[in-house]
C-alpha cells in the first residue's frame, strides 16, 4: 500500500537507521495476521477493561480505548481500514490506528503488555472458535451418516481384509464404522481445546509485568479457563498449535481412507455407489467419465495437512525460551489447516446427502465372495466339530465352489456332504447374505437390528451439541 510519510516505529528512539526497505516486508507478518484483528481487538477490550479495574487507565481513557478499538474494527469490517507493511503486523496497525484516532490514551493501551502475551491470546482466542465450528462440522457429517446407516441398515455388501471379500457386513455398518472415526476426532478436538484455553495475557515480554494487573479477570473477560502459570512458557508455548494440527491430521487421514473407498465403489469395477453429479465433474476428452473430484481432493489435502503438523514440530524443536520471531511462522500453517479442514467437511457432508447405492451390485460382490464360509465353519462347530477341522472341511468346499464358479450357496446338498456327513438341509440358512449378517447378533456387530440400535445410541451422544437436527 502506498504510504506518504512512513508511520513511526514503537522502537525508533532507540534505532539510529530506518529498516532496509526488503527486511521491512520481509518480516512483516501482517498480510496474513490480519486475519486475526477481531481477536486482537477483543484482548486489547478485555485488558484495557481490566487496566482501568485496577486504576491502571482512568475509565475515561478506557471509553475512549473501546470505542476506539470498536471503530477500527467497523472500520476494517466495511474494508476502509489501510493495512501498513511498515507497521508490521496486525497488532500495531491496530493500536497506531488507535492512537490515530483518539490520541495519547492510545498510546497507553499496551501498559502492561507486550505484542509476545498478545499475539499468543490472539492466536488462541482465535483457534478455539475456529474449533467450534470444527466440533459443529463433524457432527453435522456425522448425523448425515447416521441418517445414512439408517436408511441402508439391510443393505448387503461384502466386508473386506485385504481388499479381498471376507464377510457380509450391511452398508450400514459400513457408515457407522466412519461415524466412530469422526466420533473420537470430535472428542480430540475437545481435549485440545481444553488445554488451549489458558491465558497468555499478563506475561508481557516474558517475565511479567511491573503493574498490580489482575490476570484472573481478563481471563474471565475473554472466557479463559485461567491465566497460565508461568510468564516464559506463556509467550513461547505452540503446542496446542501443534496438537490441533495433530487432531487435524488424524482427522483428515479419516477422511482420506473414506475418500479411498468412495472412489473404489463408484469405479465401474466395483459400481456400489453414485454420487450425485453435482458433486463430480467429467473429463474434456473422454464423454463417459465422471470422475469422484471430491474425494480425490480430500485424499490430496491430507499431505498438506500432515505437512503442516512436522512443519510446526520443527518449528519449535530449537527454540529456547521465551518468545522467538520464529513464533512468527505459526499463523499460516494453522490458518491452512483450518480453511482445508472446514472445507473437506463441508464438501463431505455435502456429497454424503447425495450417496445412492446399487444394491443389486454390492449384493452380487458379497455372494460371489464366498463370503459366508466362516459361518458355514461356525455351522459345522455347533454340530460339535472342532474348528480347525471345520476351517478344513469349508476350505475344500471352497475349492471346489471355486472350480465350478459357484458360491457355497449355490453348492448342492450332496456336493457340500462330500466333505462332511455333519451338514444338513438347514445349512443353506447359513449360507445366505441375509442369514449372516442376521447371526452377528450382538453390541457392535453388523445385523440390521444392531445397526438400527447403534444409530439410535449414536445420536443420543449427539443430542445438545446443536447443529442441525438430530435425524
Ligand atoms: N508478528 C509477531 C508474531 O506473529 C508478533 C509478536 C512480535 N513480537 C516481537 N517481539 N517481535 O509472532
Amino acid at each position: 500500500m502506498p504510504q506518504s510519510t512512513p508511520p513511526a516505529k514503537p522502537w525508533a528512539g532507540r534505532f539510529n537507521a530506518p529498516t532496509d526497505a526488503f527486511v521491512e516486508a520481509f518480516t512483516a507478518s501482517v498480510d496474513f495476521d490480519r486475519r486475526l484483528y477481531r481477536y486482537d481487538i477483543q484482548g486489547s477490550i478485555a485488558h484495557a477493561t481490566m487496566l482501568a479495574r485496577q486504576g491502571i487507565l482512568s475509565s475515561a481513557e478506557r471509553d475512549a480505548i473501546v470505542s476506539g478499538l470498536e471503530a477500527v474494527r467497523a472500520r476494517i469490517e466495511a474494508g476502509e481500514f489501510q493495512w501498513s507493511i511498515p507497521l508490521e503486523d496486525v497488532h500495531m496497525n491496530v493500536e497506531s490506528a488507535l492512537t490515530d484516532s483518539i490520541g495519547d490514551a492510545g498510546k497507553k493501551l499496551h501498559t502492561g503488555r507486550s505484542r509476545n502475551d498478545q499475539v499468543a491470546t490472539d492466536v488462541r482466542l482465535w483457534l478455539r472458535e475456529e474449533i467450534d465450528l470444527i466440533g459443529h462440522a463433524i457432527a453435522d457429517l456425522q448425523r448425515v451418516l447416521l441418517r445414512l446407516a439408517e436408511r441402508e441398515a439391510d443393505a448387503l455388501m461384502p466386508g473386506f481384509t485385504h481388499l479381498q471379500v471376507a464377510q457380509p457386513v450391511t452398508f450400514g455398518h459400513h457408515m457407522l464404522a466412519w461415524f466412530e472415526m469422526l466420533d473420537r476426532d470430535r472428542d480430540r478436538l475437545a481435549d485440545c481445546r481444553r488445554r488451549l484455553n489458558v491465558m497468555p495475557l499478563g506475561a508481557a515480554a516474558l517475565a511479567g509485568t511491573t503493574y498490580p494487573i489482575d490476570r484472573q479477570y481478563t481471563a474471565e473477560l475473554l472466557g479463559f479457563d485461567r491465566p497460565s502459570e508461568n510468564s516464559l512458557d506463556a509467550v513461547s508455548d505452540r503446542d496446542f498449535a501443534i496438537e490441533f494440527t495433530a487432531d487435524a491430521a488424524i482427522l483428515m487421514m479419516h477422511l482420506s481412507r473414506f475418500s479411498e473407498e468412495l472412489i473404489l465403489w463408484s469405479s465401474a469395477q466395483f459400481a456400489f455407489v453414485e454420487m450425485s453429479d453435482s458433486f463430480c465433474t467429467g473429463s474434456s476428452i473422454m464423454p463417459q467419465k465422471k470422475n469422484p473430484d471430491v474425494p480425490e481432493l480430500v485424499r490430496g489435502k491430507s499431505g498438506r495437512i500432515f505437512g503442516h503438523l512436522m512443519g510446526l514440530l520443527t518449528l519449535m524443536k530449537g527454540q529456547p525460551l521465551a518468545y522467538n520471531k520464529d513464533n512468527q511462522e505459526d499463523k499460516e500453517p494453522l490458518f491452512d489447516t483450518v480453511d482445508n479442514l472446514k472445507g473437506s467437511l463441508k464438501a463431505y457432508t455435502g456429497m454424503m446427502q447425495g450417496i445412492t447405492c446399487n444394491h443389486a451390485r454390492m449384493r452380487d460382490a458379497a455372494a460371489r465372495g464366498f463370503s459366508t464360509a466362516t459361518d458355514l465353519a461356525d455351522y459345522l462347530v455347533r454340530k460339535g466339530i472342532p474348528f480347525r477341522d471345520a476351517h478344513e472341511i469349508v476350505g475344500k468346499a471352497v475349492a471346489l465352489g471355486v472350480g465350478e464358479g459357484r458360491d457355497l450357496g449355490e453348492l448342492s446338498l450332496t456336493e457340500l456332504r462330500q466333505f462332511s456327513d455333519a451338514i444338513e438341509a438347514d445349512v443353506y440358512s447359513v449360507l445366505t447374505l441375509e442369514g449372516s449378517v442376521a447371526a452377528r447378533d450382538h453390541l457392535g456387530g453388523t445385523a440390521p437390528a444392531q445397526v438400527r440400535a447403534a444409530v439410535a445410541r449414536a445420536r443420543q451422544r449427539l443430542t445438545g451439541l446443536g447443529g442441525a437436527d438430530g435425524g
